[in-house]
Protein backbone atom coordinates (compact mmCIF):
# COMPACT_ATOMS: atom_id res chain seq x y z
CA UNK A 1 0.00 0.00 0.00
CA UNK A 2 1.32 3.76 -0.95
CA UNK A 3 -0.08 6.16 1.48
CA UNK A 4 0.71 9.93 0.20
CA UNK A 5 1.10 12.38 2.67
CA UNK A 6 1.40 9.72 5.75
CA UNK A 7 3.31 12.21 7.82
CA UNK A 8 0.49 13.93 8.33
CA UNK A 9 -2.36 14.63 11.05
CA UNK A 10 -4.68 11.86 9.00
CA UNK A 11 -2.28 10.10 7.10
CA UNK A 12 -0.12 8.96 10.74
CA UNK A 13 -3.24 8.06 12.74
CA UNK A 14 -3.54 5.98 9.62
CA UNK A 15 -0.38 4.42 9.54
CA UNK A 16 -0.49 3.38 13.09
CA UNK A 17 -4.18 1.88 12.75
CA UNK A 18 -3.04 -0.21 9.82
CA UNK A 19 0.04 -1.48 11.18
CA UNK A 20 -1.71 -2.54 14.49
CA UNK A 21 -4.56 -4.23 12.41
CA UNK A 22 -2.98 -6.30 9.46
CA UNK A 23 0.50 -6.40 10.94
CA UNK A 24 1.73 -8.62 8.22
CA UNK A 25 0.91 -5.43 5.35
CA UNK A 26 3.57 -3.57 3.95
CA UNK A 27 3.17 0.18 3.77
CA UNK A 28 5.08 3.35 1.85
CA UNK A 29 4.59 6.43 2.89
CA UNK A 30 5.47 9.31 0.31
CA UNK A 31 5.40 12.39 2.15
CA UNK A 32 7.56 15.75 1.25
CA UNK A 33 7.95 16.74 4.96
CA UNK A 34 5.72 20.25 4.59
CA UNK A 35 5.64 22.45 8.01
CA UNK A 36 2.64 19.97 8.42
CA UNK A 37 4.70 16.98 8.06
CA UNK A 38 6.06 15.38 11.29
CA UNK A 39 7.99 11.84 11.45
CA UNK A 40 7.78 12.01 15.16
CA UNK A 41 4.11 10.98 14.57
CA UNK A 42 5.13 7.72 13.24
CA UNK A 43 8.59 6.88 15.74
CA UNK A 44 6.96 3.84 17.16
CA UNK A 45 6.49 2.04 13.66
CA UNK A 46 9.46 3.42 11.77
CA UNK A 47 11.51 0.36 12.61
CA UNK A 48 8.76 -1.76 11.80
CA UNK A 49 9.41 -4.44 8.97
CA UNK A 50 6.13 -3.52 7.53
CA UNK A 51 6.86 0.17 6.93
CA UNK A 52 9.10 2.52 4.62
CA UNK A 53 8.99 6.11 4.56
CA UNK A 54 10.12 8.08 0.84
CA UNK A 55 10.85 11.68 1.48
CA UNK A 56 9.70 13.20 -2.09
CA UNK A 57 6.70 15.20 -3.47
CA UNK A 58 3.73 13.74 -5.58
CA UNK A 59 4.50 16.40 -7.96
CA UNK A 60 7.56 14.45 -8.63
CA UNK A 61 6.04 12.32 -11.98
CA UNK A 62 9.14 10.39 -11.98
CA UNK A 63 9.79 9.43 -8.77
CA UNK A 64 5.99 8.67 -8.34
CA UNK A 65 6.10 6.12 -11.09
CA UNK A 66 9.31 4.26 -10.26
CA UNK A 67 8.07 3.84 -6.33
CA UNK A 68 4.44 2.54 -7.70
CA UNK A 69 6.63 0.43 -10.31
CA UNK A 70 9.73 -1.06 -7.96
CA UNK A 71 7.45 -1.69 -4.71
CA UNK A 72 4.74 -3.29 -6.93
CA UNK A 73 1.81 -1.02 -5.26
CA UNK A 74 -1.17 -2.20 -5.29
CA UNK A 75 -3.50 0.22 -3.41
CA UNK A 76 -3.00 4.26 -3.03
CA UNK A 77 -4.59 6.02 -0.34
CA UNK A 78 -3.74 9.15 -0.99
CA UNK A 79 -3.93 12.05 1.56
CA UNK A 80 -1.33 14.62 0.73
CA UNK A 81 -2.66 18.12 0.20
CA UNK A 82 -2.20 21.32 1.58
CA UNK A 83 -5.10 21.33 4.37
CA UNK A 84 -5.50 24.57 6.07
CA UNK A 85 -8.23 26.75 4.98
CA UNK A 86 -6.30 30.18 6.84
CA UNK A 87 -3.13 29.38 4.32
CA UNK A 88 -4.99 29.07 1.54
CA UNK A 89 -6.64 32.56 1.60
CA UNK A 90 -2.75 33.51 2.26
CA UNK A 91 -1.42 32.06 -0.94
CA UNK A 92 -3.91 29.28 -2.91
CA UNK A 93 -0.46 28.51 -4.81
CA UNK A 94 0.91 25.40 -2.93
CA UNK A 95 -2.79 24.24 -3.03
CA UNK A 96 -3.31 24.12 -6.43
CA UNK A 97 0.16 22.78 -7.18
CA UNK A 98 -0.14 19.95 -4.73
CA UNK A 99 -4.03 19.31 -4.58
CA UNK A 100 -4.72 19.16 -8.31
CA UNK A 101 -1.39 18.60 -9.87
CA UNK A 102 -0.03 16.25 -7.48
CA UNK A 103 -3.65 14.37 -7.82
CA UNK A 104 -2.79 14.15 -11.85
CA UNK A 105 0.62 13.21 -11.20
CA UNK A 106 -0.74 9.91 -9.05
CA UNK A 107 -3.84 9.09 -11.31
CA UNK A 108 -1.44 9.30 -14.18
CA UNK A 109 1.02 6.72 -12.50
CA UNK A 110 -1.64 4.89 -11.05
CA UNK A 111 -2.78 4.36 -14.62
CA UNK A 112 0.23 3.47 -16.27
CA UNK A 113 1.44 0.77 -13.74
CA UNK A 114 -2.37 -1.17 -12.88
CA UNK A 115 -3.30 -0.22 -9.14
CA UNK A 116 -5.46 -2.41 -7.95
CA UNK A 117 -7.45 0.66 -5.54
CA UNK A 118 -7.14 4.57 -5.87
CA UNK A 119 -8.62 5.75 -2.61
CA UNK A 120 -8.82 9.78 -2.94
CA UNK A 121 -9.47 11.15 0.89
CA UNK A 122 -11.58 14.49 0.22
CA UNK A 123 -13.60 16.78 2.13
CA UNK A 124 -16.48 18.22 3.42
CA UNK A 125 -16.13 21.38 1.78
CA UNK A 126 -16.09 20.52 -1.41
CA UNK A 127 -20.11 21.23 -1.22
CA UNK A 128 -19.79 25.11 0.07
CA UNK A 129 -21.94 26.14 3.07
CA UNK A 130 -25.28 25.32 4.68
CA UNK A 131 -27.20 27.89 6.07
CA UNK A 132 -27.47 28.31 9.67
CA UNK A 133 -30.05 26.37 12.13
CA UNK A 134 -31.77 24.89 8.63
CA UNK A 135 -31.67 20.72 9.34
CA UNK A 136 -30.48 20.37 5.45
CA UNK A 137 -27.16 18.20 5.76
CA UNK A 138 -24.25 17.01 2.50
CA UNK A 139 -24.76 13.51 1.32
CA UNK A 140 -23.00 11.96 -1.71
CA UNK A 141 -25.73 14.16 -4.27
CA UNK A 142 -25.17 17.50 -3.29
CA UNK A 143 -23.55 19.38 -5.78
CA UNK A 144 -20.13 20.94 -5.97
CA UNK A 145 -19.80 24.62 -4.23
CA UNK A 146 -16.32 25.11 -2.67
CA UNK A 147 -15.74 28.74 -1.61
CA UNK A 148 -12.25 28.94 -0.52
CA UNK A 149 -9.08 28.26 -2.66
CA UNK A 150 -8.54 25.14 -0.43
CA UNK A 151 -11.62 23.67 -1.02
CA UNK A 152 -11.95 24.54 -4.69
CA UNK A 153 -8.36 22.76 -4.93
CA UNK A 154 -9.66 19.43 -3.21
CA UNK A 155 -12.88 19.68 -5.28
CA UNK A 156 -10.62 19.87 -8.78
CA UNK A 157 -8.70 17.06 -7.61
CA UNK A 158 -12.08 15.02 -6.60
CA UNK A 159 -13.32 15.89 -9.81
CA UNK A 160 -9.63 13.99 -11.38
CA UNK A 161 -10.07 10.74 -9.40
CA UNK A 162 -13.91 10.89 -10.90
CA UNK A 163 -12.72 11.51 -14.68
CA UNK A 164 -9.88 8.79 -14.56
CA UNK A 165 -12.86 6.41 -13.25
CA UNK A 166 -15.00 7.60 -16.14
CA UNK A 167 -12.67 7.62 -18.76
CA UNK A 168 -10.19 5.21 -18.26
CA UNK A 169 -11.83 2.64 -15.46
CA UNK A 170 -9.05 3.72 -12.97
CA UNK A 171 -10.05 1.51 -10.30
CA UNK A 172 -11.08 4.65 -7.82
CA UNK A 173 -13.15 5.07 -4.40
CA UNK A 174 -13.33 8.36 -2.50
CA UNK A 175 -14.48 9.73 0.72
CA UNK A 176 -15.71 12.93 1.84
CA UNK A 177 -14.97 13.29 5.40
CA UNK A 178 -16.11 16.28 8.09
CA UNK A 179 -13.67 18.09 10.77
CA UNK A 180 -11.64 15.76 12.58
CA UNK A 181 -9.45 15.83 15.42
CA UNK A 182 -7.65 13.60 18.04
CA UNK A 183 -3.76 13.16 18.39
CA UNK A 184 -0.93 14.86 16.36
CA UNK A 185 -3.14 17.10 14.89
CA UNK A 186 -1.26 20.38 13.69
CA UNK A 187 -1.45 22.99 16.26
CA UNK A 188 -3.44 25.16 13.75
CA UNK A 189 -6.67 24.28 13.44
CA UNK A 190 -9.17 24.75 15.94
CA UNK A 191 -9.20 21.99 18.59
CA UNK A 192 -4.79 21.44 18.54
CA UNK A 193 -4.89 25.45 18.79
CA UNK A 194 -7.40 25.63 21.52
CA UNK A 195 -6.22 22.94 23.72
CA UNK A 196 -2.45 23.73 23.09
CA UNK A 197 -3.26 27.59 23.88
CA UNK A 198 -4.74 26.80 26.99
CA UNK A 199 -2.02 24.53 27.97
CA UNK A 200 0.70 27.79 27.83
CA UNK A 201 -2.32 30.26 29.20
CA UNK A 202 -2.73 31.86 25.97
CA UNK A 203 -6.63 33.12 24.90
CA UNK A 204 -8.34 30.64 22.69
CA UNK A 205 -9.03 33.04 19.20
CA UNK A 206 -12.82 32.79 17.66
CA UNK A 207 -13.41 33.81 14.64
CA UNK A 208 -16.48 35.82 13.95
CA UNK A 209 -19.78 36.04 16.15
CA UNK A 210 -18.77 31.91 16.68
CA UNK A 211 -21.78 30.50 15.43
CA UNK A 212 -19.81 28.75 12.73
CA UNK A 213 -20.74 24.65 13.01
CA UNK A 214 -18.68 22.14 12.10
CA UNK A 215 -19.40 18.16 11.91
CA UNK A 216 -17.13 16.72 14.11
CA UNK A 217 -15.11 13.33 13.92
CA UNK A 218 -12.75 11.45 16.00
CA UNK A 219 -9.70 10.39 14.28
CA UNK A 220 -9.91 7.16 14.64
CA UNK A 221 -13.42 6.32 13.62
CA UNK A 222 -12.00 7.94 10.08
CA UNK A 223 -9.84 5.75 9.78
CA UNK A 224 -12.03 2.85 10.37
CA UNK A 225 -14.02 3.80 7.75
CA UNK A 226 -11.12 4.01 5.41
CA UNK A 227 -10.61 0.72 6.19
CA UNK A 228 -13.99 -0.81 5.52
CA UNK A 229 -14.08 1.50 2.28
CA UNK A 230 -10.64 -0.59 1.14
CA UNK A 231 -12.55 -3.58 2.33
CA UNK A 232 -16.15 -3.37 1.51
CA UNK A 233 -16.23 -0.06 -0.88
CA UNK A 234 -17.91 -0.11 -4.26
CA UNK A 235 -15.42 0.95 -7.37
CA UNK A 236 -16.40 4.64 -8.24
CA UNK A 237 -18.78 5.17 -5.40
CA UNK A 238 -17.99 8.01 -2.84
CA UNK A 239 -18.95 7.71 0.58
CA UNK A 240 -19.75 10.97 3.48
CA UNK A 241 -18.15 9.90 6.42
CA UNK A 242 -19.14 12.61 9.38
CA UNK A 243 -19.13 12.73 12.98
CA UNK A 244 -22.41 12.60 15.57
CA UNK A 245 -22.66 15.94 17.08
CA UNK A 246 -25.63 17.94 16.47
CA UNK A 247 -24.92 21.53 15.33
CA UNK A 248 -22.23 22.46 18.19
CA UNK A 249 -21.29 25.93 17.02
CA UNK A 250 -17.67 26.82 17.48
CA UNK A 251 -18.28 29.24 20.75
CA UNK A 252 -19.50 26.22 22.38
CA UNK A 253 -17.07 23.99 21.75
CA UNK A 254 -14.13 25.91 22.91
CA UNK A 255 -16.76 26.88 26.29
CA UNK A 256 -16.23 22.65 26.46
CA UNK A 257 -12.78 22.53 26.02
CA UNK A 258 -12.59 25.90 28.49
CA UNK A 259 -14.27 23.69 31.26
CA UNK A 260 -12.66 20.41 30.51
CA UNK A 261 -9.07 21.80 30.94
CA UNK A 262 -10.54 24.33 34.21
CA UNK A 263 -10.36 27.55 32.98
CA UNK A 264 -13.09 30.33 32.54
CA UNK A 265 -14.35 32.22 29.79
CA UNK A 266 -11.68 35.13 29.86
CA UNK A 267 -9.64 32.34 28.01
CA UNK A 268 -12.15 33.43 25.17
CA UNK A 269 -11.04 36.12 22.40
CA UNK A 270 -13.15 37.02 19.04
CA UNK A 271 -10.69 38.00 16.34
CA UNK A 272 -11.54 39.12 12.81
CA UNK A 273 -13.74 36.80 10.71
CA UNK A 274 -12.22 34.54 8.26
CA UNK A 275 -13.25 35.92 5.12
CA UNK A 276 -16.08 33.46 2.70
CA UNK A 277 -15.99 31.61 6.02
CA UNK A 278 -18.09 28.48 5.73
CA UNK A 279 -21.22 28.94 7.62
CA UNK A 280 -22.85 25.43 8.47
CA UNK A 281 -21.63 21.76 7.48
CA UNK A 282 -23.17 18.74 8.19
CA UNK A 283 -23.18 14.82 6.46
CA UNK A 284 -25.68 12.77 6.06
CA UNK A 285 -23.07 9.32 6.17
CA UNK A 286 -26.88 6.97 5.82
CA UNK A 287 -24.68 5.68 2.17
CA UNK A 288 -21.48 4.30 4.43
CA UNK A 289 -23.61 2.96 7.22
CA UNK A 290 -26.17 1.30 5.33
CA UNK A 291 -23.57 -0.28 2.88
CA UNK A 292 -20.82 -0.92 4.43
CA UNK A 293 -21.80 -0.95 8.23
CA UNK A 294 -19.83 1.80 9.30
CA UNK A 295 -20.76 4.31 12.05
CA UNK A 296 -18.72 6.77 14.96
CA UNK A 297 -17.65 4.89 18.15
CA UNK A 298 -16.74 7.73 20.12
CA UNK A 299 -19.53 10.23 21.14
CA UNK A 300 -18.09 13.61 21.16
CA UNK A 301 -17.58 14.42 24.70
CA UNK A 302 -15.43 11.00 24.98
CA UNK A 303 -13.36 11.79 21.84
CA UNK A 304 -12.87 15.52 23.70
CA UNK A 305 -11.86 14.09 26.77
CA UNK A 306 -9.65 11.68 25.00
CA UNK A 307 -7.55 14.41 22.87
CA UNK A 308 -6.98 16.82 25.48
CA UNK A 309 -5.71 13.93 27.31
CA UNK A 310 -3.24 13.21 24.66
CA UNK A 311 -2.22 16.75 24.10
CA UNK A 312 -1.33 17.37 28.00
CA UNK A 313 0.45 13.74 27.65
CA UNK A 314 2.63 14.65 24.57
CA UNK A 315 3.57 18.22 25.23
CA UNK A 316 7.05 17.90 23.86
CA UNK A 317 5.89 17.08 20.67
CA UNK A 318 3.53 20.20 20.54
CA UNK A 319 5.59 22.36 21.99
CA UNK A 320 8.67 21.54 18.98
CA UNK A 321 6.06 22.65 16.45
CA UNK A 322 5.11 25.85 18.48
CA UNK A 323 8.55 27.81 17.92
CA UNK A 324 9.82 29.25 14.56
CA UNK A 325 8.06 29.29 11.51
CA UNK A 326 5.08 28.13 13.17
CA UNK A 327 5.15 31.55 15.31
CA UNK A 328 5.58 34.15 12.22
CA UNK A 329 2.43 31.98 10.84
CA UNK A 330 0.42 32.65 13.70
CA UNK A 331 1.76 36.62 14.13
CA UNK A 332 0.43 36.73 10.42
CA UNK A 333 -2.63 35.37 10.97
CA UNK A 334 -3.81 36.61 14.40
CA UNK A 335 -2.32 39.85 13.99
CA UNK A 336 -0.42 39.62 17.56
P1 LIG B 1 -2.07 17.63 7.27
O1 LIG B 1 -1.94 19.03 6.79
O2 LIG B 1 -1.95 17.35 8.73
O3 LIG B 1 -0.97 16.72 6.54
C1 LIG B 1 -0.75 16.77 5.16
C2 LIG B 1 0.47 15.90 4.86
O4 LIG B 1 0.69 15.92 3.43
C3 LIG B 1 1.76 16.38 5.52
O5 LIG B 1 2.47 15.31 6.07
C4 LIG B 1 2.53 17.00 4.35
O6 LIG B 1 3.94 16.97 4.53
C5 LIG B 1 2.08 16.14 3.19
N1 LIG B 1 2.22 16.82 1.88
C6 LIG B 1 1.80 18.08 1.56
N2 LIG B 1 2.14 18.35 0.28
C7 LIG B 1 2.77 17.25 -0.20
C8 LIG B 1 3.35 16.92 -1.46
N3 LIG B 1 3.34 17.79 -2.47
N4 LIG B 1 3.88 15.69 -1.61
C9 LIG B 1 3.91 14.79 -0.58
N5 LIG B 1 3.40 15.06 0.63
C10 LIG B 1 2.83 16.28 0.81
O7 LIG B 1 -3.43 17.09 6.68
P2 LIG B 1 -4.61 16.22 7.35
O8 LIG B 1 -5.43 17.10 8.19
O9 LIG B 1 -4.03 14.99 7.89
O10 LIG B 1 -5.46 15.88 6.04
C11 LIG B 1 -5.17 14.73 5.25
C12 LIG B 1 -6.16 14.65 4.11
O11 LIG B 1 -7.48 14.57 4.63
C13 LIG B 1 -6.16 15.85 3.18
O12 LIG B 1 -6.32 15.39 1.85
C14 LIG B 1 -7.35 16.68 3.63
O13 LIG B 1 -7.86 17.43 2.55
C15 LIG B 1 -8.31 15.57 4.05
N6 LIG B 1 -9.28 15.95 5.08
C16 LIG B 1 -8.87 16.48 6.26
C17 LIG B 1 -9.81 16.75 7.25
C18 LIG B 1 -9.41 17.32 8.59
O14 LIG B 1 -10.29 17.64 9.39
N7 LIG B 1 -8.13 17.45 8.91
C19 LIG B 1 -11.16 16.49 7.02
C20 LIG B 1 -11.55 15.96 5.78
C21 LIG B 1 -10.59 15.68 4.83
O1 LIG C 1 -14.42 20.10 7.09
C1 LIG C 1 -13.24 19.39 6.83
C2 LIG C 1 -12.09 20.36 6.85
O2 LIG C 1 -11.85 20.68 8.21
C3 LIG C 1 -10.81 19.82 6.22
O3 LIG C 1 -11.05 19.57 4.86
C4 LIG C 1 -9.66 20.82 6.36
O4 LIG C 1 -8.47 20.28 5.85
C5 LIG C 1 -9.50 21.16 7.82
O5 LIG C 1 -8.53 22.18 7.95
C6 LIG C 1 -10.82 21.62 8.44
O6 LIG C 1 -11.20 22.90 7.92
P1 LIG C 1 -11.90 24.02 8.83
O7 LIG C 1 -11.61 25.33 8.26
O8 LIG C 1 -13.33 23.67 9.09
O9 LIG C 1 -11.10 23.76 10.21
P2 LIG C 1 -10.39 24.77 11.23
O10 LIG C 1 -9.93 23.95 12.39
O11 LIG C 1 -9.42 25.67 10.56
O12 LIG C 1 -11.63 25.65 11.72
C7 LIG C 1 -12.76 25.05 12.33
C8 LIG C 1 -13.75 26.15 12.66
O13 LIG C 1 -13.18 26.97 13.72
C9 LIG C 1 -14.02 27.12 11.52
O14 LIG C 1 -15.36 27.57 11.61
C10 LIG C 1 -13.07 28.28 11.77
C11 LIG C 1 -13.01 28.33 13.28
N1 LIG C 1 -11.74 28.80 13.88
C12 LIG C 1 -10.59 28.21 13.46
C13 LIG C 1 -9.37 28.61 13.98
C14 LIG C 1 -8.08 27.99 13.51
C15 LIG C 1 -11.74 29.77 14.86
O15 LIG C 1 -12.81 30.29 15.27
N2 LIG C 1 -10.55 30.17 15.39
C16 LIG C 1 -9.35 29.63 14.98
O16 LIG C 1 -8.28 30.07 15.49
Amino acid sequence: MLVTGGAGFIGSNFILYWLKKYPQDKIINLDKLTYAGNLENLKSVEKNPGYFFIHDDICNSHAVDLIIKNYQIETIVHFAAETHVDRSIMDPSPFIKTNVEGTYVLLEAALKNKVKRFHHISTDEVFGALPLGSKTKFDETTAYDPRSPYSASKAGSDHLVRAYHTTFNLPITISNCSNNFGPYQFPEKLFSLAITNLMEGKKVPVYGDGLYVRDWLYVEDHCRAIDLILEKGVIGETYLIGGLTEDIPNIEVIRRIIKIMGHNEEMIAYVKDRPGHDRRYAMDWRKIKEHLGWQPEYSFDQALEKTIAWYKNNQNWWKDIKTGAYQEYYKKQYQH
